[in-house]
């Protein structure tokens, strides 16, 4: 069973939502998307909440149990955190951040691996190192904000898929 099965949480992954609604022929972000995709830039946050708030209300409409959320790539900048904590005061509890930390090298090494077959528009070499760019400038002060909280759960994922989820499974079972 997947550990979001087993500990109840519904997965949401900002990329895939914001990729999802550059594929809707009747968005009309679906240009200004791909182009900040390309560039490893973050996408105004009134689009990607809006997304993010649609399946999380979707989700408890159909069973109002499944109000647990692991939100995979958000909030990566402070406009997006801006934008959670507007929308969501009061609604929602951040209880902990989950914190991938590996080296640069790595990443992009992974990022080329998987463009041979992903189809996506950021795995390449030019957009990567862009993205390293906006990561070190907008997500990594987002990361230590937590940080300062008390929230981050650090996992060393320059280690192996199996090591790496042994680690999340084990953080699960603590805090989960
Ligand atoms: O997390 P993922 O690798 O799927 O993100 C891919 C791209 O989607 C990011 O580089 C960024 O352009 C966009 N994105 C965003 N805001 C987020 C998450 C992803 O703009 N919160
Ligand atoms: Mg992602």
């Amino acid at each position: 069973m997947a550990k979001k099965e087993k500990y109840g949480y519904t997965h949401l992954s900002a990329g895939e939502l914001l990729r999802d609604e550059r594929k809707n022929p009747d968005s009309q972000y679906g240009e200004l998307i791909e182009k900040y995709i390309k560039d490893g830039k973050i996408v105004p946050v009134e689009i990607t909440i809006s997304l993010l708030k649609r399946e999380m209300d979707q989700t408890m409409a159909a069973n109002a149990q499944k109000n647990k959320f692991l939100i995979d790539g958000f909030p990566r900048n402070q406009d997006n955190l801006q934008g959670w904590n507007k929308t969501m005061d009061g609604k929602a509890e951040v209880s902990f951040v989950l914190f991938f930390d590996c080296n640069n090298e790595i990443c992009i090494e992974r990022c080329l691996e998987r463009g041979k077959s992903s189809g996506r528009s950021d795995d390449n070499r030019e957009s990567l190192e862009k993205r390293i760019q906006t990561y070190l400038q907008s997500t990594k002060p987002i990361i230590d904000l937590y940080e300062e909280m008390g929230k981050v759960k650090k996992i060393d994922a320059s280690k192996s898929v199996d090591e790496v989820f042994d680690e999340v499974v084990k953080i699960f079972d603590k805090e989960g």
